[in-house]
C-alpha cells in the first residue's frame, strides 16, 4: 500500500515537475510516466473510435459545430483532427495556454515521434512548403522542426493552408508517455512562435464560423473512450452548464487572462485581485508562491503539497470570485486522496505571478473563450451531463483499469 502511494506520488510529482520546467514558456504538457503505457493506449483509443463513431454528435443542440475529447483520468483532454489531402488524422491537446499547431513529422527520429502519428508530406495534395525554422524550447529541452502549410479539420470544419510546425525533434521532453500526437493552441495570435495564424482564426477569417467564440465543456470522470467533454465552436451550449456565464474581459490578450476579485479557502482570504489565466493545457491550479505557502500553511502540507488526512468533507470550498459571482470547487476536487494521504492539487512553480487555472477549475466550471470580445464566460458545468452513457462507462472502466495499472508500475 505504502509503496502503491509512493509511486502515485511519484506520478504526481513528475507532473510536477514538468509543469514547473516548462513554466518559462508556460506551455505545458501534462503526460504519463510509463514508457510502456503508449502501447496499451492504442488498444483504449480503438475501442474509443469504436465507441466514438456510435454517440458521434457533430453538432450540439442548439447547432454550434462540436469537437468530441477524450479524458485520461480528468489529466489529458484532447481530441482527432486531421492535417492533408486525404486525411492523416492526429490526436492533439486543445491548449488555451498555446497559440501554435504542432505535430510530428515523418523525418523525426526522437523516441517520442516512434509512438506518435506523424505527417507524411507526399502523401497529401493540399501540402504546401514553409520551411521556416521552429521552436518551443522548454527548461530541459525543446520541441523544434519547421513550418509547413495544409488543410486541417476538426468539428467537421476544414482551415484552408493553415500553417504548422512538423516536429523533427523532441528532445529532453517528456512527450514520449503523452497520450496526444501534438497540441493545438487556442492562445492569442501574439503568442504565436514564427508570427504563424493560429488555426481558430483562420476558422473565422475563412467564414467556417460566424461567431469567433470557442467553449470547453471538460467532463469529470469523462474517459478517454468515452465522452471526456466537448471543445464547441462558434458559441456555448446551455445544456453543458447551470445558470448563465458570468462574463470578465481578458485583461491581456496572450494567454486568456483575467482578474479575479478574491480567492479563498473557505472564509481565509487568500489574495484579493489577483490575475488568473485559463488554460486547458495544465491539470493543476497553479497559485503564485506566497499564496500557495499560505495554502499548504492552512493545511499543515509539506514542501510537495502533501499532509496526513482522513474525510476530505471536513475541508472548505476552495472559492473564486469572478465579477462578483462566487465559483466553488469542493475539496474533493482540489485534494487528492490516497487512504491517509493527501496532496494538494494547487501548487505553485517558481516566478509565477498570476494563477493558472487548469482542468482542476475548468473542469468544474464551462468555460466560454470570447476571441471577438476578449472575454471570459464562466458557468457550473450542469452536473446531470456526468450521468450520461453511465453503463458505458463501467463497462470501459476495466479497459482503464487496466492502463491505470500498467501506469502505477
Ligand atoms: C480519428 O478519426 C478518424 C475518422 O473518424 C478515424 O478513422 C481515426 O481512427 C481516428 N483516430 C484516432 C486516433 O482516434
Ligand atoms: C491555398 O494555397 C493554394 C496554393 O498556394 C492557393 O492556390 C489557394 O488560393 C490558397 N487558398 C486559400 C483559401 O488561401
Ligand atoms: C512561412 O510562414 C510564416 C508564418 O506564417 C510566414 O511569415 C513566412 O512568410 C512563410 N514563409 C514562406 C517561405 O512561405
Ligand atoms: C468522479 O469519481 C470520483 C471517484 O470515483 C467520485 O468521488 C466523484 O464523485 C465523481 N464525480 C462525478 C461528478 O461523478
Amino acid at each position: 500500500m505504502a509503496g502503491s502511494q509512493m509511486k502515485k506520488l511519484a506520478f504526481l510529482a513528475g507532473i510536477l515537475v514538468l509543469v514547473g520546467v516548462v513554466s518559462s514558456t508556460l506551455h505545458r504538457i501534462p503526460v504519463h510516466r510509463s514508457p510502456k503505457f503508449t502501447r496499451s493506449h492504442k488498444n483504449i483509443v480503438a475501442e474509443r473510435d469504436f465507441i466514438q463513431q456510435k454517440y458521434n454528435r457533430q453538432y450540439t443542440a442548439n447547432g454550434h459545430p462540436m469537437e468530441q475529447l477524450s479524458n485520461f483520468d480528468n489529466y489529458q483532454y484532447y481530441g482527432n483532427i486531421s492535417i492533408g489531402t486525404p486525411a492523416q488524422y492526429f490526436l492533439v491537446q486543445f491548449d488555451t495556454g498555446s497559440s501554435n499547431l504542432w505535430v510530428p513529422g515523418s523525418s523525426c527520429t526522437s523516441t517520442a515521434c516512434e509512438d506518435h502519428q506523424v505527417f507524411y508530406e507526399s502523401q497529401s495534395s493540399t501540402y504546401v512548403a514553409n520551411g521556416t525554422a521552429f521552436s518551443i524550447t522548454y527548461g530541459t529541452g525543446s520541441v523544434s522542426g519547421y513550418l509547413s502549410v495544409d488543410y486541417v479539420s476538426f468539428a467537421g470544419l476544414t482551415v484552408k493552408n493553415q500553417t504548422f510546425a512538423e516536429v523533427t525533434t523532441e528532445q529532453g521532453t517528456n512527450f514520449v508517455d503523452a497520450y496526444f500526437d501534438g497540441i493545438l493552441g487556442m492562445g492569442f495570435p501574439i503568442l504565436a512562435v514564427d508570427g504563424v495564424t493560429p488555426t481558430f482564426q483562420n476558422m473565422v477569417s475563412q467564414g467556417l464560423i460566424q461567431n469567433p467564440v470557442f467553449s470547453f465543456f471538460l467532463r469529470d470522470n469523462g474517459s478517454v473512450v468515452n465522452y471526456g467533454g466537448e471543445l464547441i465552436l462558434g458559441g456555448s451550449d446551455p445544456s453543458l452548464y447551470s445558470g448563465g456565464l458570468t462574463y470578465v474581459d481578458v485583461i491581456q490578450a496572450a494567454y486568456w487572462k483575467f482578474q479575479t476579485d478574491s480567492i479563498k479557502i473557505g472564509s481565509t482570504l487568500i489574495s484579493t485581485y489577483d490575475a488568473a489565466i485559463a488554460d486547458t493545457g495544465t491539470s493543476l491550479i497553479i497559485a503564485p508562491i506566497a499564496e500557495y505557502t499560505m495554502i499548504a500553511a492552512l493545511f499543515g502540507a509539506d514542501s510537495e503539497g502533501t499532509f496526513e488526512c482522513t474525510s476530505l468533507n471536513s475541508y472548505p470550498d476552495l472559492v473564486i470570485t469572478i465579477n462578483g459571482v462566487e465559483f466553488k470547487i469542493a475539496a474533493k476536487y482540489y485534494i487528492i486522496q490516497e487512504n491517509y494521504l493527501c496532496s494538494l492539487a494547487i501548487q505553485s512553480i517558481t516566478s509565477q505571478d498570476f494563477w493558472i487555472m487548469g482542468d482542476v477549475f475548468l473542469g468544474r466550471f464551462y468555460t466560454e473563450f470570447d476571441v471577438g470580445n476578449q472575454r471570459l464566460g464562466f458557468a457550473p458545468v450542469n452536473s446531470a451531463i456526468s450521468l450520461r452513457q453511465t453503463a458505458l462507462w463501467q463497462v470501459f472502466t476495466l479497459v482503464l483499469a487496466c492502463g491505470m495499472w500498467k501506469l502505477w508500475q
